[in-house]
């Protein structure tokens, strides 16, 4: 593994390595598979991955699930660089069909929570049954939102991070290790 990787103009130094991201993604998976284990074939749980950054992490979950899920994804966005611009623009629709479904959105980080505020509306006005939210990473302190967050794999200070699907400017997403901006 490289301890030190260079995207665009920045530097980033290796900050999570693979192994405790799996870890804790296993954690999060059995979590899931008790809570979710009434799930079924009639009415299986909605699996919606919020693209692009979530893919490495939705894919590693849904390895480890064991119920009956249908797989979904949505895009939004907020970043713009190293920094969240606060305006949420929607890019892939949520998809139809989801009255009295159960959804568990998977996120690959939350920031300062617009983004899962505007999918949980978006959720709510197409008649959902319930709605958790299971994210990769969360940076505690800086989320002043108050919706729930169910499921989080990993906890991190308010820090620039790549790899595992989150990207710089669209670079870095394809590492199996997570990097955080040397400064
Ligand atoms: P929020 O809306 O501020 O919670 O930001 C959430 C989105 O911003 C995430 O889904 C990521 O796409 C992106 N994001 C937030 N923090 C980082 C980071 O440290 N690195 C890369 N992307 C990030
Ligand atoms: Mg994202």
């Amino acid at each position: 593994m490289d301890h030190k990787i260079s995207l665009h103009d920045k530097s980033f130094r290796l900050y999570i390595p693979n192994a405790e991201i799996e870890r804790a993604i296993d954690a999060v998976a059995e979590k899931l598979n008790r809570d979710y284990a009434s799930s079924t074939d009639d009415n299986p749980a909605i699996l919606i991955c919020t693209l692009n950054g979530a893919v490495m992490f939705a894919s590693e979950l849904m390895k480890r699930l064991n119920f009956p899920l249908e797989f979904k994804a949505c895009k939004l966005a907020s970043y713009h660089g190293t920094h969240s611009t606060g305006v949420v623009t929607t890019e892939l629709a949520l998809p139809d069909g989801l009255e009295g479904r159960r959804v568990i959105v998977v996120e690959d980080i939350v920031d300062t929570g617009n983004t899962i505020v505007e999918i949980h509306s978006q959720l709510l006005a197409k008649g959902i049954k319930d709605a958790r939210i299971c994210t990769l990473l969360l940076k505690k302190d800086v989320y002043n939102k108050d919706i729930p967050l169910d499921y989080v794999a990993l906890e991190i200070p308010n820090r620039f991070i790549v790899g595992f699907g989150l990207d710089y400017d669209q670079l870095g997403r394809n590492t199996k290790d997570i990097y955080v901006l040397d400064e």
